[in-house]
């Protein structure tokens, strides 16, 4: 049976590293389009020879241009421009929306039947605007940020109460970053709900909002810490990028936080906004929907109304997208 293949629109920091975690899962071949040239090719030739030593095969190629994504089982997005300290998410939008178009209009061409997961930020509106783009199902285009946001959660949960991460879970809502809604009543360690450790007394809840602000202020935190040249996060956004496309690969239909479309779910239509979906082989094969409490509701409508406003303003400045 031949490989599946994986191509990476943006063979930058993230699609680097998501192209050598996809060789050391032996997700498939991979090929990496950039629009520069030079850069994928090294890309793709260093992590090929370190194939051998790592135990893996997979062909790896990369060149500028979207013809060489043709046929792809999946896709992944990285391509633009990424975030410098002092520049928001929304900075981007304008340089962003445009690579989107093209990306957009490429998969559509050459890798229509493809799952196609997007990082580049800002993340919710991009999606959006890829999903119009490409003219792919909808449960077939996905935003990577739950699955990060998530895992930040987690980390930061498992350091506070010194426990391995494997034992900790963590629910989230809403839109990438600043607009991220923790539901602690769904977030657990060793099973036990967090409102109920605050109970057992092992942190409260003025510690528990701590960790969810540090969590939606991680991107910034990791970029202020950088501080080198345009350097933001690069090896957790990789690392959740490939745990979608495995579930998607190998149909193994997980429960993850995504960036997804939604049609009524949770009363919105026509958004791409994070909630818990199952990724299997169809794509997006549910949205988990979860009655919210009245102060959930309204940080998530608050949510909402951020991406909706990003999406606005996306719409204008890419009528064609509609
Ligand atoms: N087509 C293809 N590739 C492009 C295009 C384009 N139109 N425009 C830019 N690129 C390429 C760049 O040449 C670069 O190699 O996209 C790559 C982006 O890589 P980095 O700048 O290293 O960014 P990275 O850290 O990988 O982040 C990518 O993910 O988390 C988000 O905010 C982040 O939007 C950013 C994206």
């Amino acid at each position: 049976m031949a490989r599946n293949k994986i191509a990476l629109i943006g063979g930058g920091q993230i699609g680097g590293t998501i192209a050598l975690l996809a060789g050391l899962k032996e997700l498939g071949d991979v090929v990496i389009s950039d629009i520069l040239d030079g850069v994928p090719q090294g890309k793709a030739l260093d992590i090929a020879e370190s194939s051998p030593i790592l135990g893996f095969d997979a062909d790896l190629s990369g060149g500028r241009g979207h013809a060489q994504i043709k046929d792809a089982d999946v896709v992944i997005v990285t391509a633009g421009v990424s975030r410098r300290p002092g520049m928001s998410r929304d900075d981007l939008l304008a340089v962003n929306a445009k690579v989107m178009c093209a990306a957009g209009a490429a998969i559509g061409k050459y890798a229509p039947n493809a799952f196609v997961i997007v990082i580049t930020n800002p993340l919710d509106a991009m999606v959006w605007a890829l999903q119009k783009a490409s003219g792919l199902p909808p449960r077939k285009v996905v935003g990577m940020a739950g699955v990060l946001d998530s895992a930040r959660f987690r980390w930061f949960l498992a350091e506070e109460f010194k426990v391995s991460v494997e034992d900790v879970t963590a629910f989230v809502l809403g839109g990438h970053g600043e607009a991220l809604v923790p539901l602690f009543r769904y977030s657990t360690v060793g099973g036990i709900p967090l409102p109920d450790l605050v109970k057992l007394g092992w942190t409260t809840k003025d510690r528990l909002d701590e960790i969810a602000q540090r969590v939606r202020d991680q991107g910034t935190e990791v970029v202020d810490l950088l501080k080198v040249g345009n350097a933001s996060p690069i090896y957790a956004p990789a690392a959740a990028a490939i745990e979608m496309a495995d579930s998607y690969l190998k149909d193994k239909k997980r429960i993850l936080p995504c960036a997804a479309h939604l049609s009524g779910h949770y009363g919105v239509k026509d958004l791409y906004v994070g909630v818990p979906v199952v990724i299997g082989a169809a794509g997006v094969e549910k949205v988990v929907e979860v009655t919210l409490g009245p102060a959930e509701k309204t940080a998530f409508q608050k949510s909402v109304a951020s991406v909706r406003t990003l999406v606005d303003v996306t719409r204008r400045l890419e009528p064609s997208l509609g």
